[in-house]
């Protein structure tokens, strides 16, 4: 396949971002009243606006171009009917289908897998309730009160953000903790706090094999068995996996392992039983609403024209920003204490998909692909890094996600926490002069604003696929493949090599760097150096 940079649409853009140049965002808006109108495209529950953006309709005309130069909608279509898209690693990617109705079907390499999604999910409503009405007992007959999740990359960063975000909804009988570094403080801060007769844990890991879950894991294990005496494991432990003898060889049998499918990329799982401890905590109607949610932007995702369709849309401009205005980063703002973890949810599910330097055919690629994704809520950010986003050199654009009504209404606060939102947004459209140079602003800063009624389950749940899909949408305009993640694979294995060279007497035969800080490391632990 050409590559995208030598396409006609993409030289006709480079052309056109000369000319945006010469124009700012503020005189976007001087030249066209109903700017702000064509630029807000509505969705249930809420509106997003682009019209902060850099962009004309021209802009949008080219960059409709490019998209229709690549195989995009062939591929969309590919991924909505299981074909195996992740071709490097010979995968399917169907994280679409654990949103589909149980009215549906869809066949899968010759199995029906909407009636096996649904079993799956009928399963985790049985222990969930089970646990949320206090009947699911610990090894000492006391009822379980608080849940550990146990997981890391996708095995933890959705469950976590989305449990966060709907903390709302969440039972107040139970208490939850997630576990994901294997820096020992991490899991032993949490024993610390948890009581061995009412703690469950949920190992999660697709692979089952991840260094971190299961060395956090074998310590919870031991924490239970010096507490219960073995046997306790059984009560203390279910898991979330595809890989069941795995499970198996841990200590947790298949009645307590909820499956998922190969197909399910991690970072593309709250979906999946990975959500088990989500569902725990909000309960099997909320967790639907979620999946509900998430099916309706697939849906509009699918079928919607590209003018209107969120997720293209936002991808489009992105590929404006990152590969014709020349921006590298871009900054989540969430005005929304709940979404904290959103960012760091964000940084998975793009750089982890979109942080590719080749093509899906292996070629090197010689523009620029996914940008740093970072972020923290709003206000908070405004006291620490948003100096740079208004005076500092680069460009950052940014999304703004904000909400009409707050979870937990106090006073007026939330009337100032959307005022500061938009008047962000307004100060980095349209800044300031001023006669002290310090304090003038330059403005020009692009910024999309995504504006919801309130953060439901429903709304998390557009929200997200919202951005799975925009992530999909890059990665086909720059032919890559979103869903393999070669990238972390060099380092996992240098470790797996350095690891004993920190236990042995025998000198290190690294590089010069790594050896003298092995060196040191070990004289500090009183090995020999
Ligand atoms: O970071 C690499 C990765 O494979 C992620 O893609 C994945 O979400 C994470 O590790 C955890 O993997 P697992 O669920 O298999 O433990």
């Amino acid at each position: 396949m050409t590559s995208i940079d030598q396409t006609k649409s993409w030289k006709a853009l480079q052309a056109h971002s000369k000319k945006a140049s010469e124009i700012s965002i503020d005189q976007l808006f001087q030249k066209n009243a109903e700017r702000s109108h064509e630029l807000t495209i509505n969705i249930s529950n809420g509106i997003i606006d682009l019209s902060k953006n850099l962009v004309t309709k021209e802009t949008i005309q080219l960059l409709k171009e490019l998209i229709s130069e690549t195989n995009f909608a062939g591929r969309r279509q590919a991924m909505f009917d299981g074909l195996r898209i992740n071709t490097t690693e010979d995968r399917a990617v169907l994280h679409s289908a654990l949103r589909t109705p149980k009215t549906e079907t869809l066949t899968f390499e010759g199995t029906e897998i909407i009636s096996e999604i649904h079993s799956v999910l009928q399963r985790m409503s049985n222990v969930s309730e089970e646990i949320r009405t206090g009947s699911f007992k610990g090894s000492g007959g006391k009822a379980i009160n608080t849940i550990v999740n146990i997981g890391i990359g996708g095995s933890d960063l959705g469950p976590a953000m989305a449990q966060k975000a709907l903390q709302h909804y969440s039972s107040k009988e139970l208490t939850n903790y997630f576990v994901s570094n294997v820096d020992p403080t991490a899991i032993a801060e949490i024993l610390e706090v948890c009581d061995p007769e009412t703690t469950l844990f949920i190992v999660a890991s697709k692979t089952f094999t991840t260094i971190e879950t299961l060395s956090n894991a074998n310590a919870a294990k031991n924490w239970i068995v010096q507490h219960h005496g073995e046997g306790s494991v059984k009560d203390h432990f279910l898991a979330v996996s595809t890989n069941q003898s795995k499970v198996n060889e841990f200590g947790i049998a298949s009645e307590r392992t909820f499956g998922f499918w190969d197909w399910v990329g991690g970072r593309y799982s709250l979906g999946s039983a990975i959500g088990l401890s989500l569902m725990i905590a909000i309960g099997q109607t909320n967790f639907d609403q979620m999946l509900a949610g998430m099916r309706k932007i697939d849906l509009h995702f699918l079928n919607e024209p590209i003018e209107t369709n969120i997720p293209v849309l936002l991808g489009l401009i992105s590929i404006w920003n990152t590969n014709f205005l020349g921006t590298s980063s871009h900054a989540i703002l969430p005005y929304s204490q709940n979404l904290s973890l959103f960012p760091a949810y964000l940084q998975q599910l793009d750089m982890e998909s979109n942080g590719k330097n080749r093509t899906i055919d292996g070629e090197l690629i010689e523009h620029q692909t996914g940008p740093v994704i970072w972020g923290e809520p709003g206000t908070n950010g405004q006291h620490a890094f948003f100096q740079l986003l208004h005076q500092g050199t680069q460009i950052i654009p940014t999304d703004f996600i904000g909400f009409c009504k707050s979870q937990s209404p106090v006073a007026n606060q939330q009337n100032l926490l959307i005022s500061n939102m938009l008047a962000q947004t307004r100060a980095l459209a349209f800044g300031r002069t001023h006669q002290n140079p310090h304090r003038t602003f330059p403005g020009n800063r692009p910024s999309t604003t995504i504006l919801f009624d309130e953060l439901t389950p429903f709304n998390l749940g557009q929200l997200i696929a919202i951005y799975e899909h925009k992530v999909f949408t890059m990665g086909c305009i720059w032919n890559i493949n979103s869903f393999d993640q070669y990238g972390v694979e060099l380092g996992k294995e240098m470790a797996t090599q350095i690891l004993p060279s920190l236990e042995s007497e025998d000198d290190p035969e690294y590089d010069q760097s790594t050896n003298s800080l092995i060196q040191y490391y070990k004289t500090k632990n009183n090995l020999k150096p």
